[in-house]
This record gives structure tokens, sequence and C-alpha cells, in this order.
């Protein structure tokens, strides 16, 4: 496909913003060659190719703005704090859903390097992508709700605050949603809540202020038994949040449960826990 005339960059979270300066130091000699995907949906799409000088320490976002600031202004990524903490940069380098700003050019394999959007989610211009359907699947999910009588201060044992900080984690970059092969492969994600709103469930549910009771939830609408412990999402999770063994399998256990256990069962319906619904 043709290349297109340098214009204008886009910058943090699609506002329109100059990418920053080419480093004019640390430059190890190399040229790297990188085919990033350019694309509408409906319109043409095919992978250019560039070449871009190598610096001492980059990163595939710093290559991606090289390009925007030296060669094509049109191509369209999202980033904003470069810092791999607000999951923006969110794409797949070498088929790999990884963060651009996170991922160090001297750790790939050497040859072309290949960029392109997530693919789990629609196209909206080159490496951008629509991610929105992950915030109406959160508003499925109840808030924190503690019991209206539990005075404060709270005395949260040291344990439980561990536990629920490695779900506090989470940087809502969505890697986990697009490798999952259940929305991936399978494009189930009407029907499956995905790897990063179990781990947000994980933390509602395991909290030991929270009174509400979601594990109907996740057996119905949330497709948790979708899930076939693949692992493939605690692999590319940047925050290495442990998604299937700390929060997955634990919730699969808690609906079990509360789908099995006779005895549990009638105890929750003398105790009259509320069961949960959307907020
Ligand atoms: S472990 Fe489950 S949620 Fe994670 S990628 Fe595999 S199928 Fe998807
Ligand atoms: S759980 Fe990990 S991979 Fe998934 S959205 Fe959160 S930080 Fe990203
Ligand atoms: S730019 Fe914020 S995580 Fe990469």
């Amino acid at each position: 496909m043709a290349e297109a005339t340098p214009r204008v960059a886009t910058g943090p979270d699609g506002d329109v913003a100059q990418p920053p300066p080419v480093p004019q130091s640390g430059l190890t000699g190399e040229t790297l060659t990188l085919r990033v995907f350019k694309g509408v949906p409906g319109g043409e799409a095919g992978y250019a190719t560039y070449e871009v000088p190598d610096v001492v320490g980059m990163v595939v976002l710093d290559a991606i703005h090289q390009i925007q600031q030296t060669q094509d202004g049109d191509l369209a990524c999202r980033w904003n704090c470069k810092a791999a903490k607000c999951g923006s940069c969110a794409a797949e380098v070498n088929g790999r859903p990884v963060l651009m700003c996170k991922t160090r050019v001297d750790t790939l394999p050497r040859g072309a390097i290949t960029v392109q959007p997530l693919k789990a989610f629609p196209l909206i211009k080159d490496l951008v992508t629509d991610v929105s359907r992950n915030y109406e699947t959160n508003k499925l999910i109840p808030p924190f709700t503690p019991a209206p009588d539990d005075g404060t201060p709270w005395r949260i044992p040291q344990m439980d605050i561990d536990r629920l900080f490695e779900y506090r984690r989470c940087i809502e970059c969505f890697l986990c949603q697009d490798v999952c092969h259940v929305n991936r492969t399978h494009e189930l994600s009407a029907r499956f809540f995905g790897p990063r709103f179990f781990v947000r469930v994980a933390g509602l549910e395991m909290h030991p202020k929270d009174v509400l009771d979601r594990r109907e939830l996740l057996g119905d609408r949330g497709g948790l038994s979708l899930c076939n412990i693949t692992k493939c999402c605690t692999e590319v999770c940047p925050e290495h949040i442990h998604i299937t063994d700390n929060a997955i399998i634990p919730l699969k256990e808690r609906v079990a449960d509360a789908h099995w256990d006779p005895v549990r069962w009638v105890a929750r319906r003398l105790r009259g826990a509320p069961k949960a619904g959307p907020a």
C-alpha cells in the first residue's frame, strides 16, 4: 500500500499531539525495520515498512514515535504515560499482545518487527482499536457494597489486604482480554466477562467487607465456565497478576460451591444474603 505523507501525529488517547523529539544521542549504529499495520475499517489496509535508527534502551513505542515524527505523521497509535501504567499503548508485537512502551526492541528477535492492533477488538485506525465494550462489561458488575451497619474504622487483616492488592494492580490494558481465545477466536465476548473482569470480581468477592454475592452473575452472564484455564491471560499480564491461579480458579470453586452444595445453599437462604444484579 502507498505510504501516507506526514501531516499530524495522534498522541495521548487520540488527542492530536506531537510525539516526543527524535533522540540525537545514544544511537547504536543499527537500523531497525518495522512492519506496521495501517488501515481503517472498510478501507485499504496492509503493512507499511519503515526503517528507523536504533537507540540504546529503545522500546517499540519509541520507534512508532520516530516514524510519526520523521516519516508518517498519519500513523495512528494510542498512548499516554509511556511508563507501563495507563494501558493505552496495548498492541501486538510479533504476534504477542504487549504494551509497546514496555517492550524493548533489543529483547525481540533480530529481523523485522511486526506491529499490529489488538485482534480481539474492532479496528478504529492503524494501531488503535475500540475497547469500549470492556467498559460496558464493567457496568454489569455490582460495585463494592459493605453492610449498611458495618461501622468504621474497619480493621482488616493484613493477609486480606495483601491478597486484594494483587487484583487492584490491574491497569486495564486489556491484553488479557485480547489474548483469551474465548474472545479472540470464538468471539463470545457477549456472554463472557473475560479475565480482566474476573480479576475485578475476585477483588470484590474476596473483600472481607463486601456483602454481595456475585456468583450467580458469574455463572450466567459472566460465562466463567467458558474459561478452560489455559493461562494465556496470566502470561501476557504486564502487572504479573496471577489471573488464573488467584482469581479465576478461586471463583470457579466458589461458583461450583454455590451450585452444588445444598447445605450452603440453605444457609444462604436462611441468612438472606442479597443476590447480585447490575448496579
Ligand atoms: S485462562 Fe481462561 S480467561 Fe485466561 S486466557 Fe485462558 S480461557 Fe481465557
Ligand atoms: S489483568 Fe493484567 S492484562 Fe488484564 S487488563 Fe489488568 S493489567 Fe492488563
Ligand atoms: S503508554 Fe501508558 S502503558 Fe504504555
